[in-house]
């Protein structure tokens, strides 16, 4: 046995079970799991430690122009060394095709910037004008291309698409084996709001929250998983920041459909009072911040597994001209980009709090950190695992380090974190690559350009067996042929 790397003495946990083992490392991927393996070339010493599969962020918007014109403060090269010092090995940004682009011009555009990833990345694709050429020709070039995921709005004027258009694109993907996400929201809901609001004067931050009502989600979550059941296509719903909404989820996958959900921090740990601070337009993001009850209602869908991905939607627009103030010093709630930054802190705030104050079981951080992403993105048991064959993409984690979040201590490009003061139990300490040690002790030893492209299989419906409702039937709809 000739290894590159051992990992001695650690707690290895995987998504199923916790157990004390040694891992051996060889050509970048994993080849024994054993206790009183020899010595590599390297030997990291990981006594009281955790070794855990290097999480997989699945939702951030990096180098990113939004559908107002915005950038995102974070390229390929920051966003992956935040996300790095997070303890993920991988992560998929978005590529967003907006109106009169090519999807082909988009991937091309996104695949020359991500060249400076420091870690493994793929894309979704955000589809914002699925014109016949983009459904009949574009979307199968980048199923082919590995690119087996596409995120839909149902909100924002110049991202909507129709419900018309959203079928069009959940037949092509149920067709070519891909996994469709939505932005879930009544447009029409939230500008009727908006227009109240702004018309009576209440333009404060804090009346974002009172503009994007949570009946607003539930009811898009509703219409976009019953047009998906319709059609037998999997669907993904993006940051639920409602009960409501995670029931229709949870409801549907019981009923035997490929539906999923996914939250973030930002519902867990900051409410809509934050949105009243002097710099509230800091905490504006869609779906918006909410309250303390719903605090506890996205905990308990995490631990019953309804929702079962954890998700950052870092969104780094500055709290300067660039970004969240282009509107001026004090910008109506409307004007403000929405999203903030969180992929460093994504997983450590849920080792902390989650972990450590014993709500959910390292089991769980790993596989809604990790293995489910894997799952669902089709790149397991490549990434997502700690098995025998497995990409060596390892985090040792100190679940006894206590740190204090502050802006200074991130290695994004932003010049906040909304989690400033948290104090946090349970750092990433050493992150490995591949097999490579990339990031140790707070140093990285990884440059621009170490990332890969990672060519992701299709959606896996194994276990689910979506059905052919009778109106696109042949046998049942007087031989019409629809699909
Ligand atoms: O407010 C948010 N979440 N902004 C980022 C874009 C999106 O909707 O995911
Ligand atoms: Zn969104
Ligand atoms: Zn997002």
């Amino acid at each position: 046995m000739d290894f590159d790397l051992v990992i001695r003495g650690g707690t290895v946990a995987t998504a199923s079970d916790t157990f004390a083992a040694d891992v051996g490392v060889s050509g970048g991927v994993v080849t024994a799991i054993a206790r009183g393996l020899p010595d590599g070339r390297t030997t990291l010493d990981a006594t009281d430690r955790l070794v855990l599969p290097g999480a997989i962020e699945s939702h951030c918007h990096i180098e990113q122009e939004s559908a107002t014109g915005a950038m995102t403060s974070d390229d390929y090269e920051s966003g992956s060394i935040s996300a790095l010092f997070g303890g993920n090995t991988s992560f998929i940004p978005f590529a967003a095709q907006h109106r009169g682009q090519s999807v082909r011009g988009t991937l091309e555009t996104y695949h020359e910037r991500a060249r400076k990833s420091v870690i493994d990345y793929s894309f979704h694709l955000i589809v914002s004008d699925p014109t016949e050429q983009v459904l009949a020709e574009e979307l199968p070039e980048a199923f082919e291309g590995g690119i087996t995921s596409f995120k839909v709005f149902l909100t924002y004027d110049k991202l909507i698409v129709s419900d018309e258009a959203l079928l069009d694109i959940l037949v092509t993907a149920r067709k070519h084996g891909a996994l469709t996400m939505t932005h879930a929201e009544n447009n029409a809901l939230i500008k009727w709001m908006v227009s109240r609001l702004v018309a009576g004067g209440y333009t404060a931050p804090k009346f974002h929250a009172v503009s994007h009502p949570g009946a607003a989600e539930a009811e898009a979550i509703s219409r976009a998983t019953r047009l998906a059941n319709f059609v037998g296509a999997p669907l993904l719903i993006v940051h639920v920041s409602t009960d409501e909404g995670a029931n229709i989820v949870a409801d549907a996958r019981r009923s035997g459909h490929p539906i999923f959900g996914e939250t973030c921090p930002q519902y867990l740990f900051l409410t809509r009072d934050d949105l009243d601070r002097p710099d509230g337009a800091k905490y504006c993001c869609s779906p918006p911040l909410r309250d303390e009850a719903l605090q506890r209602d996205l905990w308990r869908h995490l631990q019953a597994g309804s929702l079962m991905l954890w998700s950052s939607d870092h969104a780094p627009y500055r709290y300067d001209e660039t970004g969240k103030l282009s509107a001026g010093p004090n910008p109506p709630f409307n004007k403000i980009a929405n999203g903030m930054p969180g992929i460093e802190l994504r997983a450590p705030l849920l080792m902390s709090e989650g972990v450590l104050k014993g709500r959910i079981t390292l089991n769980q951080f790993v596989a809604l950190t990790a293995t489910n992403a894997a799952k669902l993105f089709g790149i397991h048991p490549q990434k997502g695992t700690i098995a025998v064959g497995s990409d060596a993409d390892v985090a040792i984690w100190n679940p006894s380090e206590t740190r204090t979040v502050t802006q200074a201590g991130m290695h994004d490009a932003m010049d906040y974190t909304p989690f400033e003061g948290m104090s946090l139990t349970g750092w990433p300490e050493t992150v490995i690559c591949r097999g490579e040690v990339a990031m140790a002790g707070g140093v990285l030893h990884r440059k621009p350009g170490d990332g890969a492209f990672m060519k992701r299989a299709p959606f896996d419906f194994t276990g689910y067996s979506p059905s052919t409702p009778p109106e696109l039937d042949p046998a049942t709809a007087f031989g019409a042929s629809l699909l």
